[in-house]
């Protein structure tokens, strides 16, 4: 239709996706086979049927056990490159990309293996489509702080390639400032921070990550909103929240896709950005989120636009690179 093709049209940038999350069941058999690994599912539809989820731990459970087939280098160039591909076709000319080293260092996958996979995807896709994009390495929070030091250790060789540091996986119970050294030990290596907040984490958790850490970017961010002065506050800040619309129906943050507070966010002045998170585990690649919430919110082209706008100034781009997108 017409909106589709404007959406897809709009040049963006994606800011929250998790690469393993990128991970189609077709690819997943592909590699199970590839590297003669079980996977507890029959057929594709099998595997399709098992993502219903009604909150964040109950996907975790299933994503890290799906990136169990990733084993060499190969696959993860195989799995960056299919999303580029369809991030292409959405209209993505920039894409800052998040990966779960630990989910694989702790499977015996060497650092270097995970990382030069990406990284030549990353190299091929721009040759291929013009389209740019950074490393975030993400600490899973249902880890030690000491753990993700070993992580940032293991790093170090490849500081030059990625931009940011996050943190991810299970929320509740794992508070910003249970990372806080070692997340100030990263930007003290000169890495920007962005951190999931405020998904299923309550608002406490968001002012955590303004006042302890000094994040650059805020992931989600949707529980904010229960708090006026944060929300005015992150506001007059200008700070950039990646939101996941099919991510939050999925995981049900919000009980339906009219419920979603996309367009709340933009009339609070809030810097809000739309993401896909996990497509290949929540129904849909970056223009299906700018689509439903569209269609479910009643957003209007010059919304899209300046959502789509938001994505380049919130990007960690150097100021002429964004430029050059506006
Ligand atoms: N939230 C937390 N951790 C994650 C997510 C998410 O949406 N996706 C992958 N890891
Ligand atoms: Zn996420």
């Amino acid at each position: 239709t017409d909106l589709d093709s404007f959406i897809a049209g709009l040049p963006k940038a994606e800011l929250h996706l998790h690469i393993e999350g990128s991970l189609e069941p077709e690819l997943m058999f592909e590699l199970a086979q590839r590297n003669g690994v079980e996977i507890p599912y029959e057929s594709v539809e099998d595997v399709r049927a098992a993502y219903a989820f009604t909150r964040l731990q109950d996907f975790l459970d299933i994503y890290y056990a799906g990136a169990n087939v990733l084993r060499t280098r190969q696959d993860f160039h195989d799995m960056a490159m299919a999303y580029f591909e369809r991030a292409a076709q959405d209209g993505v000319v920039h894409a800052e990309i998040m990966f779960d080293p630990q989910t694989h260092t702790d499977r015996g996958i060497p650092f270097a293996e995970v990382i030069e996979g990406l990284l030549s995807a990353m190299a091929e896709a721009e040759a291929k489509h013009g389209m740019t994009s950074q490393l975030i390495l993400s600490f899973l929070r249902h880890l030690s702080e000491e753990a993700a030091f070993e992580t940032l250790a293991m790093a170090e060789p490849w500081l030059d390639r990625i931009t940011a540091v996050g943190l991810d996986s299970s929320e509740l119970g794992h508070p910003p400032v249970k990372f806080a050294q070692v997340l100030a030990a990263a930007r003290e290596k000169g890495l920007k921070i962005t951190l999931h907040a405020g998904e299923e984490g309550p608002p406490e958790y968001v002012y955590q990550a303004l006042d302890l850490i000094e994040a650059d970017r805020i992931d989600h961010g949707n529980r904010a909103l229960e708090d006026p002065v944060l929300t005015q506050r992150l506001a007059e800040m200008g700070m950039t929240l990646t939101v996941c619309p099919l991510s939050n129906l999925k995981l049900c943050v919000i009980d339906d896709i009219a419920q979603h507070p996309i367009d709340r966010m933009l009339q609070a002045g809030l810097k809000a950005t739309l993401n896909s998170d996990d497509p290949a585990y929540f129904g849909g690649y970056i223009a299906d989120n700018y689509r439903a919430v569209a269609d479910a919110r009643g957003l209007t082209r010059d919304d899209l636009v300046t959502i789509a706008r938001n994505s380049f100034t919130g990007s960690f781009l150097p100021a002429d690179a964004i430029a050059r997108h506006m």
